[in-house]
């Protein structure tokens, strides 16, 4: 198992496109180069900027974490910048703001896309000067931050409709990371169910051995929109749920609903299957011709003789 961080932010993965975009993220932790990390919802883009700053020379000091769609945005102008004391109405003392508190440190900004065009003219002078002043002070203040941000949004599409800066995504993509989907990892999604089936086993004093082929064939033939985040609900959940030593289909009954939508591929002996189509299309051809043997060996150009013994022998009823 590749646990490429013994620390907070271990990153389970082998196939060769995590392993490129670990590598990545190391080089970009020896530099101080803004980041932004593009990625489906749930592919582990906080857990790649943590991971990033644990490499850095930064890792010593704070690692802050802002998720930029959950503020209203004055409060997320206050988080950041802080404010004085008298700013507005309830500011009863000077507040530093994350900017000033994670001097050293690395700030993440999640969802870069919901800031407001307020705050982005804001943010790109700190980017550009490391200077930023707190609400209703008119003293600069300077900290040391290094930013990594991230988004599951096309910012093209938003700078183009002129709600994002241009010239901010340009400070803030110095080094785009991009994190592929679930589904995109093949075999990692069966490392990070075991994985996770370990974690939640100790969490609920369980000993579950492992998943049935069932389940792992539906693992691999899902799409998992909700990535490895969903992985791992389904993982906790079934753990839960289950009483015996194996996770079967059952144990994953909540999500019925998808499992209706996924097409299992079962593998079968050539035989079966070309007998399963055999005795499909002998009774389609009989069906249109209202069972009359000697009319579909015809059609089919095989003797009424050995069409009765195929009848026979793939057990075909009318239906
Ligand atoms: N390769 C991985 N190895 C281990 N855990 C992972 C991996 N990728 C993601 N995770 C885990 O999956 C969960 C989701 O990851 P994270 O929160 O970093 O994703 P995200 O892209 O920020 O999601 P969202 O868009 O929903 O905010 C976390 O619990 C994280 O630890
Ligand atoms: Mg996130």
């Amino acid at each position: 198992m590749n646990e490429s961080n013994q620390n907070n932010y271990k990153i389970i993965g082998e196939s060769s496109v995590i392993l490129e975009v670990v590598n990545n993220a190391k080089t970009i932790a020896n530099s101080q180069a803004s980041v932004l990390i593009h990625g489906d919802s749930g592919t582990g883009k906080e857990l790649f900027a943590g991971f990033i700053h644990e490499n850095s020379e930064r890792s010593n000091n704070k690692f802050v974490a802002i998720n930029c769609a959950g503020i209203p945005t004055n409060l997320l102008e206050n988080e950041l910048f802080g404010h004085k004391k008298g700013a507005f109405t309830g500011a009863d003392d000077d507040y530093i703001g994350k900017i000033g508190y994670a001097d050293n440190g690395t700030i993440f900004l999640d969802e870069i896309a919901e800031l407001e065009y307020k705050v982005q003219a804001k943010l790109l002078r700190f980017l550009q000067y490391k200077e930023y002043e707190p609400i209703g002070s008119t003293e600069t203040k300077k900290s040391d931050i290094r930013i990594i941000s991230a988004t599951n949004k096309n910012i093209f599409k938003l700078i183009k409709e002129k709600k994002f800066r241009e010239d901010l995504y340009y400070r803030l993509n110095v080094v785009p990371l991009y994190l592929p989907t679930l589904k995109a990892r093949g075999k990692d999604i069966e490392l990070l169910a075991n994985y996770y089936l370990k974690i939640y086993n100790k969490k609920n004093n369980k000993n579950i051995k492992g998943f049935s082929k069932e389940v792992i064939d539906i693992f691999y033939s899902y799409n998992w929109p909700g990535n490895v985040r969903e992985l791992q609900n389904v993982i906790e959940r079934a753990v839960v749920i289950a009483e015996k030593e194996i996770i079967v289909k059952d144990h994953i009954y909540i999500y019925n609903n998808f499992l209706k939508d996924v097409k299992i591929k079962t593998f079968k002996p050539l035989k079966d299957a070309l007998n399963d189509f055999k005795k499909d299309y002998i009774i389609e051809t009989l069906d249109e011709n209202n069972w009359n043997q000697t009319k579909t060996a015809k059609l089919l150009d095989i003797q009424r003789s050995y069409l009765a013994r195929l009848i026979k022998e793939l057990n075909i009823n009318k239906i």
